[in-house]
């Protein structure tokens, strides 16, 4: 395998070449990610509700997004795996962000990291990056801050908003961020961002016009069945798959058809 850097995600948009991620929390789906060659891995911090069955990203600590990332690492032989500073390890001082981006670097093995915000937080980005350690921001949607806005709707509809994430987006890229992920914002501005910009910039429920798309895995796989927002679509229906198949294994337990004779020692 030819490995995936953050100058080949540059390259990639430079030759309108759309950049895939999608995201893993563990070894057995990371592997599979990887075999089908997708660019990006993205150890999210929705690794907090799609694993823990938590509510919003809040709860997740630094040392189980170190767990989740480690186990990813693993299995990755091709795609750029980024990892979420989880909320809590980065806000307070740039000092604070630093030392849980190096954890994350040293402990799982990973090859970059992801912040949510614009300007709040550039002197803790710019603290990681002067250290070596790649950035990739996120802006628009930031469910770590959910108790601040109140709900998952999309962001920046007001010009306002708007103009400050277009700002954002100019000042991630002038710091040296590598990409930027936009989380649900209306197309059009999506779309303006990306072409006044020259790092990648990947969207979900962001539209067409931006460099690439992210999902979160058991969302496209369709694993769950309650979280179907119109920017979803599901490539897969694995939550009646699996379903179907325990229920089968159920049947042939009771029914005493499992095992059978070449199933035995
Ligand atoms: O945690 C996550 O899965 C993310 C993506 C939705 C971008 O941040
Ligand atoms: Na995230």
């Amino acid at each position: 395998y030819k490995r995936v850097t953050v100058k080949s995600l540059t390259d990639m948009k430079s030759n309108n070449d759309k950049i895939s991620m999608i995201t893993a929390y563990d070894y057995t789906m990371a592997q599979i990610v990887d075999h089908a060659e997708i660019d990006v891995i993205l150890v999210g911090d929705s690794a907090s509700n799609v694993m823990a069955g938590h509510e919003t990203t809040l709860p997740i600590t630094l040392d189980q997004m170190i767990y989740h990332a480690s186990s990813v690492i693993r299995a990755v032989k091709r795609a750029l795996v980024v990892v979420d500073l989880p909320f809590g390890s980065y806000q307070s001082d740039p000092k604070e962000a630093l030392r849980s981006a190096i954890r994350i670097m040293k402990e799982s093995g990973a090859h970059a990291v992801k912040l949510e915000g614009g300007k709040e937080i550039k002197d803790s980005i710019k603290r990681i990056l002067k250290a070596g350690i790649p950035v990739m921001g996120h802006l628009g949607l930031t469910p770590q801050s959910i108790y601040k806005f109140g709900t998952y709707t999309v962001r920046a509809k007001e010009e306002y908003e708007a103009e400050k994430l277009k700002e954002d987006a100019k000042m991630l890229e002038r710091i040296g961020c590598f990409a930027v992920v936009l989380e649900k914002v209306p197309a059009k501005l999506a779309k303006e961002v990306a072409q006044s910009i020259s790092i990648p910039v990947i969207g979900i429920g962001a539209g067409g016009g931006v460099d690439g798309q992210v999902l979160v895995i058991h969302d496209m796989l369709g694993m769950n069945k309650e979280f179907s927002p119109r920017f979803l679509r599901r490539y897969a229906d694995l939550h009646s798959e699996m379903t179907h198949a325990l229920q089968q294994y159920k049947k042939d337990v009771k029914s005493q058809d499992f095992p059978n004779e070449n199933e035995q020692y």
